[in-house]
């Protein structure tokens, strides 16, 4: 387990994220250090010496036996052209390195977990609710209705769903399983029983009574029409193919995604979705690479954005780094389905309540508030006054402010009160934690008036309606890109998220179990609404891998940006989290122009790609002059300079923006010519390259009514310059890195260890951003070496020196005695959830032998993004006090 801290602390001031060293726990947390490995290798034909001995994976296993290199295999893939391979345990990490200089070996990936992007809010809803959340309203902003309209709803297009399976007997999913019905096929690949801890227990039917999160997703895609929420799938006559990679509980394994994957392809589907991820940063894991070259194939890849949008920039999830795949962000349904009760006593409109159901109570109850004072600030933050009468047959009205709000529910609970309306002060107006008192939030100015009135001495009660109550309120955030979609680039700058779909405040089918119906909010609920809009194209446009290829481009090219805020001048929101902008399925269907590519990737200053080429092409039947304009997205202030951390979401955004020139800015094209442009980006120039500025914004060709727009990224600093470990004590108070004595202590005189038990040092380092490479070696105690980061005692100046690299043999001209970790692609630590990397020593080096008894420091070596590898000068270093092994 990692340590975690109350997220009520975000954005406070430093001093809290100062975290108790003894709360991390000694284990080994880094992920892909169980020996498991997927082995990637050439097809046959690509390795003539040995196409005659057999399949690829024969000559395989026999390279393996030949070097003495013990594995067994779990999972073998035979996709020529996409990936041929084996997922296998190797008996000895240190064998990796042998394995890649195996004849046909391509690469060779740790084998990562993944969870579902957790859902940020869920609830279940009843059928009584009828009308209840405007599920068209997502419809009506991305263009959808306008295809249903004309009779576009998919029909023909397999979509392959791989997530916690679908409840397929839900009367509006089809009722069915198998050719025929909604849910035409489909596999379970694991199990119920299934974590991603254990072995997976495959069976035919990918049946989902107990997760229900395959299903919601699901029904984003395919509900039927004619269910009483009056909903519809966005792609409701495709076929939905049902992959089952989830257990009951808990993650998935990229061997597992792998699979389904594959089985998907084969099976013929034409988009592929994943609601799922983890935030590693890095566009190289065996799911995001394969799913990469599926799309590259011609297949539509949608994959979830992720929901880390607390924890800043540079956090992008895999699978959904895929290069080519979309990753998907979310935006704000612009509606809330919310509760309204009547005012009796006094005349008023019903009165919104934030809650989805209808408070449990029958009748007109009196309402009584706890102050006639409507600026109190602390009301019911202390016991109530011995004359309050008894509450238990009143509804409490009570302001909010200063004290937590169940401090003011045990208050007035305390007179035997069950009901209470919180009103708001000007802090907003949204769900708030009560426990298990039934409370909830009001508007300010609706408290405002029912308490003058009692105050006035007017009787007034209130009335919850069990049934029609529901109203749907305009959502204050509406149309906003929602706050957890996670933050993009990716460590190697590509383009991520590359879209946004309508992902919070979503209604759909839930397992008819678990409720049959619920609203949820994730990016786990904007990725089907994109496989969906990808089924509207290939309907129109056909199904061919051209269509495929072009589908990302058509739809960024037509997304629609999505500013900051709601009011009108504010900057729009950096790419970064929103890529494209929100999509708008129409225009990507009946677009007359195409501009490509849509994504202009402009990298760091060191790797500076600019000017940037794209082609406008008129597919139109008419003549049409195209003028060039710019329209920039605010400038994401990515890292906080003073501890070189990732700054917090909602990333700060400034207005340093770049400057655009076109070498043709108007021109007329007729039917079927296409113009290339030039378009030279200058950087804003003044930006603080220690915040690491992510610049962004569109270029549109406009023509009469029709838009569409390239989008570009860039960064107003060097990769390169970014520290990669933390050496600050802003998180445990102590320099990090650190190593932890058996007792937890920061060690720093000399320690022998003798390695029975828990006496073993542990190495306790963060990552301030992502690292291509990182090594623990072990070196000698004397080593003439001062690391690059908080060495613990005096050395002499640093003697690096790059003429003396020999692979793993020496840094800084000092011996290596061995190596006791490798980690390629590591991603940057949480700086919301502080998780840390710790990793226990043990008296051998990575390939098992034991370390003889004696003194040694530990060197931990990080390389720096895009740093080169054979250059000493482009690796952070740290050097540990001296460990005894005593074993
Ligand atoms: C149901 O949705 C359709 C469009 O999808 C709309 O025309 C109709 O008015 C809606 N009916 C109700 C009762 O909301
Ligand atoms: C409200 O009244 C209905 C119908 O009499 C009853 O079924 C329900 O349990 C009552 N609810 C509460 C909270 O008392
Ligand atoms: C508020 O004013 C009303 C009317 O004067 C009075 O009955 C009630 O006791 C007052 N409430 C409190 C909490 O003082
Ligand atoms: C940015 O530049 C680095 C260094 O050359 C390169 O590795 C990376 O692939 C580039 N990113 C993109 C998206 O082209
Ligand atoms: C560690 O063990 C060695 C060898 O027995 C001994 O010389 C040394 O003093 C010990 N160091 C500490 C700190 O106990
Ligand atoms: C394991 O690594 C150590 C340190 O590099 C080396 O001395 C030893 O020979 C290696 N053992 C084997 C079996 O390769
Ligand atoms: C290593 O040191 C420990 C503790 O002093 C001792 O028990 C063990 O025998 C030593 N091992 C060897 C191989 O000398």
């Amino acid at each position: 387990m990692k340590a975690t801290l109350s997220l009520a602390l975000l954005g406070a001031a430093t001093s809290v994220w100062a975290h108790d060293l003894s709360s991390v726990q000694r284990v080994t947390n880094l992920p892909g250090l169980s020996n498991k490995f997927i082995v990637e290798v050439a097809a046959a034909s690509d390795i003539p010496s040995k196409r005659a001995l057999g399949t690829p994976h024969e000559v395989l296993y026999r390279s393996l036996r030949e070097r003495k290199i013990g594995f067994s295999v779990h999972k073998e893939y035979d996709a020529p052209g996409i990936f041929i391979g084996a997922a296998m345990t190797v008996t000895d990490s240190q064998d990796v390195a042998n394995i890649l200089k195996t004849e046909g070996v391509v690469a060779i990936r740790p084998i990562h977990t993944y969870g579902r992007p957790s859902p940020i809010a869920s609830k279940t809803c009843t059928p009584g609710d009828v009308g209840l959340p405007d599920g068209q309203s997502t419809h009506v902003t991305t263009g959808v209705s306008k295809l249903h309209a004309v009779g576009i709803t998919g029909k023909g297009v397999k979509i392959g769903i791989l997530d916690t399976g679908i409840d397929y007997t839900h009367p509006f999913l089809g009722a069915g399983f198998g050719p025929g019905f909604k849910v035409a096929g489909g596999y379970d690949l694991v199990g119920d029983a299934y974590t991603g801890a254990n072995n997976p227990v495959p069976d035919s039917d990918p049946l989902d009574q107990c997760a229900g999160h395959g299903t919601h997703v699901a029904g984003i895609i395919g509900v039927n029409p004619g269910n009483p929420f009056n909903l519809t799938g966005v792609a409701y006559e495709a076929s939905i193919y049902a992959y089952r990679i989830f257990g009951c509980a808990g993650s998935v394994t990229d061997d597992v995604i792998v699979d389904g994957l594959l089985m998907g392809v084969k099976a013929g589907m034409d988009i592929l979705t994943m609601s799922l991820g983890g935030s590693d940063g890095w566009t190289e894991g065996t799911g995001s690479v394969v799913s990469s070259r599926i799309a590259a194939t011609g297949k539509v890849v949608t994959i979830a954005a992720g929901n880390e949008g607390a924890s800043g920039s540079w956090f992008t999830s895999s699978p959904g780094n895929g290069i080519d795949a979309i990753s998907v962000a979310s935006s704000d349904n612009t509606v809330i389905p919310l509760q309204a009760f009547t005012v009796q006593g006094a005349t008023h409109d019903p009165i919104v309540y934030y809650s989805t159901f209808p408070f449990a109570l029958n009748g007109s109850t009196p309402l009584y508030a706890t102050s006639n004072d409507t600026t109190v600030v602390d009301d019911a933050c202390s016991p109530l006054p011995a004359s309050t009468p008894d509450l238990s047959k009143f509804v409490v009205l009570v302001r909010r402010g200063t004290c937590a709000f169940t401090a003011k529910l045990a208050n007035i609970a305390a007179f035997g009160a069950t009901t209470a309306l919180i009103y708001d002060n000007g802090n907003g107006f949204g769900g708030i934690s009560v426990g298990t008192f039934q409370a909830t939030l009001i508007q300010a100015e609706d408290g405002v008036f029912l308490a003058e009135q009692l105050a006035a001495g007017v009787p007034v009660a209130v009335t919850f309606p069990q049934t029609g109550g529901s109203v749907n309120f305009p959502a204050p955030t509406g149309g906003l890109v929602s706050t957890f979609t996670t933050y993009g680039p990716t460590n190697d700058f590509y383009f991520k998220p590359a879209i946004t779909a309508p992902g919070g405040n979503i209604l759909s089918t839930l397992p008819l179990p678990l409720g049959t119906w619920g609203l949820e909010s994730g990016t786990s609920m904007a990725t089907p609404f994109m496989a969906g809009s990808a089924a509207l194209l290939l309907a129109v446009k056909g199904k061919s891998a051209s269509v495929g290829k072009t589908a990302r481009t058509l739809f960024e090219s037509t997304a629609k940006p999505i500013s900051t805020t709601l009011t009108d001048g504010d900057p729009f929101q950096t790419v970064t989290q929103q890529g494209a902008g929100l999509v708008q399925v129409y225009d990507a269907v009946f677009a007359t122009t195409i501009l490509s590519p849509a994504e202009l990737i402009l990298n760091d200053t060191t790797h500076f790609a600019g000017p940037q080429k794209f082609t406008v092409k008129n597919t139109g039947k008419q003549v049409k002059t195209y003028t060039l304009s710019h329209v920039p997205a605010g400038t994401a202030v990515t890292v906080d300079p003073s501890t070189g951390f990732a700054a917090l979401g909602p990333v700060p955004v400034s207005t340093d923006y770049v400057t655009v020139t076109f070498n043709k800015a108007k021109f007329t094209l007729f039917p079927g010519q296409t113009q290339q442009v030039v378009a030279k980006i200058t950087p804003p120039k003044g930006v603080d390259a220690t915040t690491f500025p992510v610049y962004s914004g569109f270029i549109y060709a406009t023509s009469g009514t029709e838009s569409v727009h390239a989008t570009y990224l860039g960064l107003a600093a060097s990769l390169k310059d970014k520290q990669v470990i933390d050496n600050t004590d802003v998180v445990f108070g102590v320099a990090l890195p650190v190593v932890l004595d058996t007792s937890g202590n920061p060690q720093d005189a000399p320690v022998n260890y003798t390695f029975v038990g828990a006496d073993a040092p542990t190495v306790l380092w963060r990552q301030a951003f992502g690292s291509p490479a990182l090594r623990l070696d072990l070196v000698s105690p004397d080593i003439k070496l001062t690391g690059t980061l908080n060495a613990r005692a005096s050395h002499d100046s640093p003697v690096f020196s790059f003429s003396h690299q020999h692979k793993g043999g020496s840094f800084a001209q000092v011996a290596i005695l061995g190596s006791l970790l490798e980690f390629d692609f590591i991603g940057r630590n949480d700086e919301t959830d502080l998780l840390d990397n710790t990793v226990v020593l043990t008296n051998t080096f990575a390939n098992g032998t034991v370390i003889p008894n004696g003194s040694y420091k530990v060197l931990l070596r990080a390389l720096k993004v895009t740093g080169d590898a054979t250059n000493e000068a482009d690796w952070e270093s740290w050097l540990s006090p001296i460990i005894g092994v005593a074993a």
